[in-house]
């Protein structure tokens, strides 16, 4: 079982200033919290429960006053600085000592996963024990995207990073399962021509080996871009619509620890008062 999980939540975000220049993306609004919530939400739902958050230099203080220790949510949170982007496999760098010996799921910051099954597909994924795995959703423009082509039994036929030339509208998601190699491949890799080291040179070590292995979220399922500011608003309208029709929230993290098992009603009503008077607060008293 994986156990541990990293959300990198670094990046100058330079896409979205002006809104970045003070607020780390990560700590923007999707509707009605902050973006950081949603990735945190799907490590707890894979039951995940020790945390490394990396966050720019800098910019630790932002995310104390929101996410503290996680004692409050039943996880463990501890954060690392990164000094500068240095491309997504750099976390498995910075984050060595706290991978340790053990196997680790990886999410970016700004990635929305929603969908029916998507518990299920977690949980699963969890069990790898060699090897890496992704999480592949179909898109319309995959040459915005790290691209997977697969054969009818998933298995992983070719990667590309971006690629301009059509090959497959399988876009491989900011989800990522490794066994405890991954430092140690993330330490042999070189940057790429825009100047980082890329995620799909650490999974072609997987894949040369024939250890990456692929799931879907098919179309009853939901992985939604955050990107640029359109994709900021769409996102939140999504959010919007299925909290306003449901009354459930999505990325609701107290309400996914009580459910887990992970805290009471006492920590319900601790996070009440430092939430305050507001409409998340009054969600959370429903839980009680
Ligand atoms: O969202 C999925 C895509 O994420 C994958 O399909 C691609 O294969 C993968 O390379 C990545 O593509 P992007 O070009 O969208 O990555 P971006 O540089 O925007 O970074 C994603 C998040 O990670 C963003 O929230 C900022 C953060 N980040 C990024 C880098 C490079 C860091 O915290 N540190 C970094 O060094």
């Amino acid at each position: 079982m994986i156990k541990k999980g990293i959300i990198l939540a670094g990046g100058k975000g330079t896409r979205m200033s002006p809104l970045t220049k003070a607020v780390n993306k990560q700590l923007l609004p999707i509707y009605d919290k902050p973006l950081i919530f949603y990735p945190l939400s799907i490590l707890m739902l894979s039951k995940i429960r020790d945390i490394l958050i990396i966050v720019n230099k800098g910019q630790l203080n932002q995310y104390k006053k929101i996410l503290p220790d996680g004692n409050n949510l039943g996880v463990k949170i501890t954060y690392l600085e990164q000094t500068k982007p240095r491309g997504l496999p750099d976390a498995f760098v910075i984050g060595e000592k706290f991978i340790g010996k053990e196997n680790v799921a990886m999410i970016l910051g700004d990635n929305f996963f929603y969908g029916q099954n998507l518990s299920k597909l977690l949980l699963s994924s969890t069990k790898l024990r060699k090897g890496a795995k992704v999480i592949l959703h179909k898109v319309i423009k995959p040459e915005l995207y790290g691209v997977a082509k697969v054969n009818n039994r998933n298995k992983i036929l070719k990667i590309q990073e971006k690629p301009k030339k059509f090959f497959s509208d399988l876009a491989i998601t900011g989800l990522y399962f490794f066994d405890n190699k991954v430092t140690k491949y993330a330490k042999k890799l070189k940057p790429s021509k825009r100047g980082e080291v890329e995620i799909i040179d650490l999974l072609k070590f997987y894949k040369n080996k024939n250890e990456l292995s692929a799931d879907l979220i098919g179309r009853g399922g939901a992985w939604l871009d955050t990107g640029s500011i359109d994709d900021f608003y769409k996102t939140s309208n999504f959010v919007s619509a299925i909290e306003n029709r449901q009354g459930l929230k999505i990325a609701c993290l107290e309400e996914i620890a009580f459910n887990n098992n992970w805290i009471t009603k006492k920590n319900i009503r601790e996070s009440m008062k430092f939430y305050g008077n507001c409409d998340y607060s009054k969600y959370l008293s429903k839980l009680l």
